[in-house]
């Protein structure tokens, strides 16, 4: 079976392949041209992860990498490359995108939907009709931040956050019109915000959360207290806008890809199959607001409404505007259909502040980046 896979050099896209490897005996990866080899970033990857050396040793001959650019007609091929490719394949992942949440609404839509489409012209031109993975976002559900959110809904009522969720909005609208218009089925995968432990490495993508450590970083230059083991007293208090009883989903990404590649494999033929691949526990913003003060001595209060004052540190700590709304959320996603399909499998992983603050690496690379600024 020819599987292929675009964006595996992702945070996502790199436990794909190697869940997929377990699989397969090749694979065939779709790399995003001109940005780096990628036969090198995935082999980094998984020498930093422990993979047994014998995978490491044959994944040059494991992985055939076509350089594709996703936001070009026919990925950038020539009629005849994409013509054979197209024809070799029985199933194709897409896990390419644009996860930048404060990206212009024309940069997302060119990679997230265009892309999109551009992969499904792909799947249409193939002579064994291969099978399409999407892997699409839990945010697709918008700005509605309480209740909850079924695998089977897709609305555009609530507004969205940001221009990421828009565009991926807007591309699973147009993987179910292409499904309906083709016959074919599709999977829709669904991943809430993916995290991991595995400490950060320059050679690595960057981790969603890595934001945190930005802000970190930005408070601790802002508030003047590089390297200082500042008493509880002399933290400067930073305000910022959002639900002291909010909530998000966090979901480990190696668990994720596993349980992905599983629905993958077991879900029925049906026109088009959408699951909320999540964690089973939500965590609380609190949490995240204590990690924020473990890695810079402040103090992080969370207000109903943005300080119409801020101070120069608050104004500095504001460095995502696209996942601030996130503060506020007390949203939940079902996966039943998930369980359903797989029973009740817990990822058995804890995802606290420990968790977190291991993946994100912070209190070193923080303090020492504003030490020698
Ligand atoms: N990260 C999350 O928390 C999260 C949560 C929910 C859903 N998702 C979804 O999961 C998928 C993977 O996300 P991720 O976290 O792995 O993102 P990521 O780390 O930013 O990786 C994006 C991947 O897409 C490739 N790519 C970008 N532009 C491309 C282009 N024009 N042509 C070809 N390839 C291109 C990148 O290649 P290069 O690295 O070579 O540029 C990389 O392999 C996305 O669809 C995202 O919407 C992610």
């Amino acid at each position: 079976m020819r599987v292929a896979l675009t964006g595996a050099t992702g945070f996502l896209g790199l436990r794909l392949t190697r869940e997929l490897l377990r699989q397969h005996g090749s694979l065939t990866v779709l790399a995003h041209a001109g940005s780096g080899d990628a036969l090198r970033r995935i082999t980094r990857f998984m020498e930093l992860t422990d993979a047994p050396a014998e995978l490491v040793a044959d994944l040059p001959s494991r992985l055939r990498v076509v350089e594709t650019d996703l936001a070009q007609p026919r990925l950038g091929l020539s009629g005849d490359v994409f013509g054979r490719l197209a024809d070799e394949l029985d199933v194709i992942w897409h896990s390419a995108g644009n996860i930048d949440l404060d990206d212009d609404l024309v940069n997302l839509r060119r990679v997230n939907v265009e892309g999109t489409r551009n992969v499904l012209e792909l799947a249409a031109a193939g002579a064994r009709e291969p099978a399409v993975h999407h892997i699409s976002t839990a945010f697709v559900g918008g700005a509605l931040r309480e209740g909850v959110r079924y695998e089977d809904e897709l609305d555009d009522t609530h507004g969205f956050e940001n221009g990421y969720e828009r565009s991926k909005y807007e591309a699973e609208v147009v993987v179910r019109a292409w499904s309906r218009a083709h016959g074919r089925p599709v999977v829709i995968l669904r991943p809430s915000i993916l995290v991991t432990d595995l400490p950060a490495d320059p050679e690595l993508p960057a981790h969603p959360l890595q934001f945190i450590t930005r802000i970190a970083t930005s408070a601790l230059r802002g508030a003047d207290l590089a390297g200082a083991d500042v008493p509880d007293e002399a933290r400067p208090v930073v305000r910022i806008k959002g639900h002291l009883r909010g909530h998000l989903n966090l979901m480990p990404v190696e668990h994720a890809a596993a349980v992905m590649v599983r629905l993958a494999d077991r879900s029925p033929s049906a026109p088009v199959r959408t699951y909320h691949v999540v964690h089973e526990h939500d965590v609380a913003i609190t949490v995240l607001a204590a990690l924020v003060e473990r890695l810079a001595p402040v103090k992080l209060r969370i207000v109903e409404k943005e300080p119409d004052d801020p101070t120069p540190l608050e104004a500095l700590s504001d460095l995502y505007p696209g996942f601030t709304p996130y503060l506020g959320h007390r949203r939940r996603f079902d996966d039943t259909r998930v369980r359903t399909l797989l029973g009740s499998a817990p990822s058995g992983i804890h995802v606290d502040i420990d968790y977190l603050s291991a993946g994100l690496s912070v209190v070193p690379s923080a303090r020492q980046a504003a030490s020698a600024a």
